[in-house]
C-alpha cells in the first residue's frame, strides 16, 4: 500500500505494508533522529509530533511511532527533530541551544524525544512551571541525566521565546582546598582539618522546587587553567541536539539483513532436536544458526583485560540452556517482520531440567549442577555450582575480634537490577571491500570486543575492525561481548550486511545486570572506638555464567573493606551459579552492594554516635590501603595509599545542604496535620576507585593540522559521561588552544590507539594521562620548530604555547597556524604529531558524602525520598558541568536501586517485568530535589588533579535512605528495595 506524509515540511509518497511501524516508516526515510528504546513506547524515544491539521500549530500532539502503524499516520504532518531547525551548526532552535548550554545531553539517545515533548508544551503554554514542564517530558525516559539541567533546559528556553531574562545559575563547585598553592597540594590531611565544626550547619536554603536555579555555572576556572576546570560546553552536544545520525544504527547499508535471538524459554534445559527446516524456507530468511552451524569455542564474555577474568563457561550457541533468555538460534532475514515469522518457525526440542534460582538452593546437595559441560574452564567447582570461589585475608582478624572490647555483626541482602540504557544493544557487521569483517557496535569496549569475538567467529584479529560510533548509554552493561558474535556469525553466513539489536524483554533476560548478594559483616572495635578488625563474607548470584563474577565481588570485598581503615580484615566470597538471567558490570561494580552493607553497619554499630564514629574510622591521607595489594582486581594487587581526600569537607558541605540539624528536631520529624508521616535524614559515606590499578591503559595521538587545529585520537568510549570532551579540554589546555580548535575522533580499532575502555572510572585519569603526555610531547616539537625556524634565537625550553600562538618572553609570538604550515612545505619538513600511552600503579579514590531526606507513610509503608544532596571529592573537575551530570544522573539511578527497581521471576525463572514501564525507572515528574556539590582536592598523580566522578554517585544512596528511614522510624531495613509492602512489614514488626 501507499501513503503519504508530511515530515518536516518535505511531502513523501511511501510504500508501506499494513504491519509496518511509523518509526520503522520514518527510519527508512533518513530521520533517523526518531530512535529505538523499546517496543511497548514506555520509554519514549520514539516519540513524533504529529497532526492532520497542519493549519494549526497548536493541533500537533506527542505519538509514540514506534507503537503507531505507518498506515495510520497516512496524510499527516509529522515534525521530528530534524525539522527544529536549519542544517547548520550555529542554526538552534532555543531549545536545542539552552540543552547545550545547560549540559542536559548526556548520551543524546532520548534528547530529541525530549525537545519534541518540550516544544510541544512551549507551543500551547509559554510559561509554564517546573512542575509542567516535568509533566510534559515524563513520557521520555533518560537514564543519564536524573532530569535536573534538561528541566532546566527548557525553563531558560522557555524564558528566551518570551522575550524575558532566563534565570542565572551558578554551580556547587568549591574552589581546590589547597586555595592559592594549586596545583601543588595534596587536599591535606584530616589532621590538618581538627578546626572544623561538627555537623551543625544552618539550614539550607528552604526551596519548594525540585530543580535547583545552580545549573548554568559562573565560570570557575583556576586562574592558571583557560580550557580545564571550566563549563565547556560538550563536543557532541550540537549534533546530538540536532538528531544527526551518529549512533550504531543510525545507517542503512545496502542489502542489509535483520538479525535476531530465539531465547529459550525454559530456565534448564537440554535441547535434543532443533528443526530449522520450515524457517530456512521463508523466502527472504538468509539464514537460520544453532550450535550444530557455529564453532565451539569456550570464552568469557566480559570485557575487562587480557586474559579474561575466569572462569571461561560461555560459547556461541550451545546445546543446552541455563536461564529463560539464553541463546537457542539466531536469524538474519530480509525485513524485521519476516526474522520474527522465523524466529516463531523454529522448531526446538527441549528435555527439561531441575532449576535452581537463589543460591541457596544452588549450594544445597544434589541441586542439579548447572555446568556439567567437560569443555568450561577454570570454574573453582562446578559440581556444587561455585563459579568463584575468593579468601583474602590481612594480618590475623580471628585474634583482632577476639581480643576487641566490642564486636558487631550484621547481615544484608541486595537485588538484581537492570541498566536499562534508553538504547538496547545494537550492533551491524559487514564485509568492506578489502575482505575484511567492520563490526560498528554500541560497546564501551572496541578493543576487547575486537579481540574476543576473533576466535569465536574464526578470524585473525586483523581481519576485524571495531567501530563505536555514539552510545546511547551504557552503565557498565555494554562492557561485554555480547551481540557482536552472533552478528558476525550472520554476516560470515550470507555475505551480507547484518544488523542485529536486542528488544525490551531480551535487554532484560538475555542482557547483563547487577549482582544480588547476602553481605554478612563483622567488626571489631577496641574501646577508643577504632576498629581493630573487619570480615566480610558475600554470597553472590552470578545467574547462569560467571561473567565479572570474580571482579564484581573483588570490588566488593575491597571497598568493604578498604572505606574505613583496618588493622586487620578477612574477605571470604562464593559466587555462586543459578538459572537466571546473568549479572555483569553495572556501575559501581560491586561497589553499591558493598556500601549498602557497610554504610548500615556501621551506624547500627555505633548508633547515635555513627558520624563521630565513622569519622574515627574512616581512610585518610597518608594512610595505606592493605587491601589494594593483597586483592587487587581478580589478579595482582600493588601498594596504594591516600594522597588526596575531600571527605571531611564533603561531610560538612552536604550536611549544610541537607540541613543536618534537623535530625535533632523533633518537630519536624513529624507533621501534626499528616501524624502518620515520619520524617528523616540519612548520611552514607562513599569512596570509590579511579581506574583499576596495574591493569587499566589508554593512549592518545594528536596530530597537527594546516590551520593550527589538532586532531585527537583516542580509543577511550565516551558512553555519554562527557569523556570525549573532558580529554579535548585536557589536550586543549596543554595546547594552549580553545576547545574548538581539538577535532576529537573516538573510537575506530583501525584508526584510533589502544584502550581498555570506558569502565573503573578510568577515562579521565587514565586516558586523560594518555591525553596530556601526547599533549607535551606535541608542545615540544611545536616549541622546538618555532625556536629553529620561526623565533630565531629564542631559547625553546622557555616558549610556551597561549591563544593559539607559541610566545617567546621577549615579546615576540608565532601563531600555530605560521609553526603547522612551515614545519608541513617549508623547512625541516615534518609532520608534528605524538602518540602516548598511559597507565597506573595507583588508583585514587574519589570520596562523597550522600545524603538523603526521606518521608515514610506508616500505615502505607511508602518511602518518599525529598531530597538527596551528594558533595562529591573528584579531584578538580575537569568539566564542571558533566560532573555535576555525572552525580545527578548516578544519584537517580541509585535510587532506583533504593526504592523500587528489581528484577522479579517467577517460580519457573521467567522475569515477570521486562518492560520499562512494569520494571519501573523514575520519570521526570517523580525524582526528588537534588543537589551536586563538588568539593575539589588536587590528586597529585591525576591529569591537572582530577580523580573520577563517574560511579561514585552510585554508591550511596541506598544506604543513606536506610539511614534516613532507620532516623524516621527506629526501623532498620536491611533489604533492597526499600518499597511498601517490604516497608509495611518492617514497620509492623517493629510495632
Ligand atoms: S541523555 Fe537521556 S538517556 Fe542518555
Amino acid at each position: 500500500m501507499q501513503i503519504s506524509l508530511t515530515v518536516n515540511g518535505t511531502h513523501h509518497t511511501l510504500d508501506t505494508h499494513p504491519g509496518e511501524l511509523l518509526r520503522t516508516a520514518l527510519r527508512r526515510l533518513r530521520y533517523f533522529s526518531v530512535k529505538h528504546g523499546d517496543e511497548t513506547g514506555e520509554s519514549g524515544a520514539d516519540a513524533v509530533l504529529l497532526t492532520h491539521t497542519p493549519d494549526q500549530p497548536t493541533s500537533y500532539r506527542l505519538v509514540n511511532s514506534g507503537v503507531m502503524l505507518a498506515a495510520q499516520a497516512g496524510g499527516a504532518a509529522i515534525l521530528t527533530v530534524e525539522g527544529l531547525s536549519g542544517p547548520r551548526d550555529d542554526d538552534l532552535h532555543p531549545l536545542q541551544r539552552e540543552f547545550v548550554a545547560c549540559g542536559a545531553i548526556q548520551c543524546g539517545y532520548c534528547t530529541p524525544a525530549q525537545l519534541l515533548a518540550a516544544k510541544r508544551l512551549l507551543d500551547t503554554n509559554p510559561n509554564p512551571s517546573e512542575a509542567e514542564v516535568r509533566e510534559a517530558i515524563a513520557g521520555v525516559l533518560c537514564r543519564c541525566t536524573g532530569y535536573l539541567k534538561p528541566v532546566q533546559a527548557v525553563l531558560r528556553a522557555a524564558a528566551w521565546l518570551r522575550g524575558d531574562e532566563p534565570p542565572t545559575f551558578d554551580l556547587a563547585v568549591l574552589d581546590a582546598l589547597d586555595g592559592g598553592e594549586w596545583p601543588t597540594g595534596d587536599g591535606g590531611s584530616d589532621e590538618d582539618r581538627d578546626g572544623i565544626d561538627p555537623l551543625d550547619g544552618p539550614v539550607s536554603g528552604g526551596t519548594d522546587i525540585q530543580t535547583r536555579t545552580r545549573v548554568m555555572p559562573a565560570a570557575v576556572a583556576h586562574p592558571q587553567t583557560a580550557v580545564v576546570n571550566k563549563p565547556e560546553h560538550k563536543v557532541d552536544a550540537v549534533k546530538l541536539s540536532k538528531g544527526r545520525a551518529v549512533f550504531a544504527d543510525d545507517m542503512e547499508l545496502p542489502g542489509m539483513l535483520y538479525g535476531g535471538l530465539l531465547t529459550s524459554p525454559h530456565a534448564h534445559a537440554r535441547i535434543l532436536a532443533i528443526d530449522t527446516s520450515r524457517a530456512k524456507a521463508l523466502p527472504g530468511v538468509h539464514a537460520v544458526l544453532t550450535y550444530q552451524d557455529v564453532p565451539r569455542v569456550v570464552y568469557a564474555s566480559g570485557g575487562q583485560s587480557y586474559p579474561n577474568p575466569p572462569p571461561y563457561d560461555q560459547v556461541s550457541l550451545d546445546n543446552k540452556v541455563r536461564h529463560v533468555g539464553d541463546r537457542v538460534a539466531i536469524v538474519a532475514a530480509e525485513t524485521p517482520e519476516l526474522l520474527q515469522q522465523a524466529l516463531d518457525l523454529i522448531d526446538v526440542t527441549y528435555e527439561a531440567l531441575p532449576a535452581v534460582l537463589t543460591p541457596q538452593k544452588a549450594l544445597a546437595p544434589g541441586a542439579p549442577i548447572i555446568h556439567d559441560e567437560p569443555d568450561a574452564v577454570s570454574i573453582h567447582d562446578a559440581g556444587r555450582n561455585i563459579a568463584v570461589h575468593i579468601h583474602v585475608e590481612h594480618n590475623d582478624v580471628d585474634r583482632a575480634l577476639a581480643e576487641a572490647a566490642h564486636t558487631y555483626t550484621s547481615e544484608y541482602h541486595v537485588q538484581q537490577v537492570q541498566q536499562a540504557s534508553i538504547e538496547p544493544h545494537v550492533a551491524l557487521s559487514w564485509w568492506d571491500e578489502d575482505d575484511r569483517l567492520v563490526i560498528r557496535t554500541s560497546t564501551q569496549v572496541p578493543f576487547h570486543v575486537r579481540r574476543m569475538v576473533a576466535p569465536l567467529i574464526g578470524l585473525p584479529v586483523r581481519r576485524i575492525r571495531v567501530v563505536k560510533p555514539r552510545i546511547g548509554g551504557g552503565f557498565g552493561g555494554k562492557q561485554e561481548m555480547l551481540i557482536e558474535d552472533l552478528c558476525a556469525h550472520l554476516t560470515i553466513a550470507t555475505g551480507r550486511p547484518v544488523r542485529f539489536e536486542y528488544s525490551r524483554a531480551q535487554e532484560f533476560s538475555s542482557a547483563r545486570s547487577r549482582h544480588p548478594q547476602t553481605l554478612r559483616y563483622r567488626s571489631g572495635v577496641d574501646a577508643q572506638g577504632k576498629l581493630v578488625g573487619m570480615e566480610l563474607e558475600i554470597i553472590a548470584d552470578a545467574g547462569a555464567y560467571g561473567t565479572h563474577g570474580l571482579t564484581v565481588q573483588m570490588v566488593s570485598g575491597f571497598r568493604g573493606l578498604s572505606t574505613y581503615w583496618l588493622p586487620s580484615a578477612r574477605f571470604v566470597c562464593d559466587v555462586v551459579y543459578t538459572n537466571k538471567p546473568v549479572p555483569g558490570a553495572f556501575r559501581g561494580y560491586g561497589a553499591p552492594q558493598a556500601l549498602f552493607g557497610l554504610e548500615q553497619h556501621m551506624e547500627e554499630f555505633a548508633l547515635a554516635l555513627a558520624v563521630e564514629f565513622k569519622r574515627r574510622n574512616w581512610i585518610k591521607v597518608g594512610q595505606e590501603m592493605p587491601m589494594a595489594e593483597v586483592m587487587g582486581e581478580g589478579r595482582e594487587g600493588f601498594a596504594q595509599t591516600i594522597r588526596s581526600s575531600g571527605l571531611e569537607e564533603c561531610v560538612q558541605e552536604g550536611a549544610k545542604a541537607i540541613g543536618w540539624e534537623r535530625r535533632d528536631d523533633p518537630a519536624w520529624k513529624t507533621d501534626p496535620d499528616r501524624p502518620h508521616i515520619r520524617r528523616g535524614l540519612g548520611l552514607a559515606l562513599c569512596m570509590h576507585g579511579t581506574g583499576i590499578a596495574g591493569l587499566d591503559m589508554g593512549a592518545a595521538s594528536i596530530k597537527l593540522n594546516d590551520d593550527g587545529s589538532f586532531n585527537l585520537l583516542i580509543g577511550a568510549t565516551d558512553l555519554g559521561t562527557g569523556s570525549d570532551t573532558v580529554l579535548a579540554q585536557i589536550a586543549a589546555e596543554a595546547l594552549g588552544m580553545d576547545l574548538e580548535h581539538v577535532l576529537v575522533y573516538s573510537s575506530d580499532t583501525d584508526f584510533t590507539p589502544f584502550d581498555t575502555g570506558a569502565y573503573a572510572s578510568s577515562t579521565t585519569y587514565i586516558s586523560g594521562g594518555a591525553v596530556l603526555k601526547a599533549a607535551e610531547e606535541v608542545q615540544r616539537q611545536i616549541t622546538r620548530h618555532a625556536a629553529r625556524h620561526l623565533l630565531p634565537g629564542a631559547d625553546p625550553d622557555l616558549l610556551w604555547l597561549e591563544g593559539g600562538q607559541v610566545h617567546s618572553p621577549d615579546g615576540r609570538a608565532v601563531s600555530l597556524e605560521t609553526v603547522a604550515l612551515h614545519s608541513l612545505h617549508q623547512a625541516d619538513q615534518h609532520q608534528i604529531m605524538a602518540t602516548a600511552s598511559h597507565m597506573s600503579y595507583v588508583s585514587p579514590p574519589p570520596f562523597a558524602a550522600q545524603y538523603a531526606e526521606v518521608e515514610v507513610d506508616t500505615i502505607t509503608g511508602q518511602v518518599t525520598v525529598q531530597k538527596l544532596v551528594m558533595a562529591v571529592d573528584c579531584g578538580i573537575a575537569i568539566n564542571p558541568v558533566t560532573a555535576t551530570g555525572q552525580v545527578e544522573g548516578g544519584m537517580v539511578q541509585a535510587l532506583g536501586y533504593a526504592v523500587c527497581e528489581e528484577m522479579v521471576y517467577d517460580e519457573a525463572g521467567r522475569l515477570v517485568n521486562p518492560r520499562l514501564g512494569d520494571y519501573r525507572i523514575f520519570a521526570a515528574g517523580e525524582v526528588p530535589e537534588l543537589q551536586a556539590i563538588l568539593v575539589q582536592t588536587y590528586e597529585p598523580s591525576g591529569p591537572y588533579g582530577a580523580k573520577a566522578i563517574a560511579e561514585i554517585p552510585m554508591d550511596g544512596v541506598a544506604p543513606a535512605v536506610a539511614n534516613a528511614i532507620y532516623d524516621a522510624t527506629g526501623v532498620r531495613l536491611r533489604q533492597l528495595p526499600f518499597t511498601p509492602e517490604r516497608v509495611w512489614n518492617a514497620l509492623q514488626a517493629h510495632g
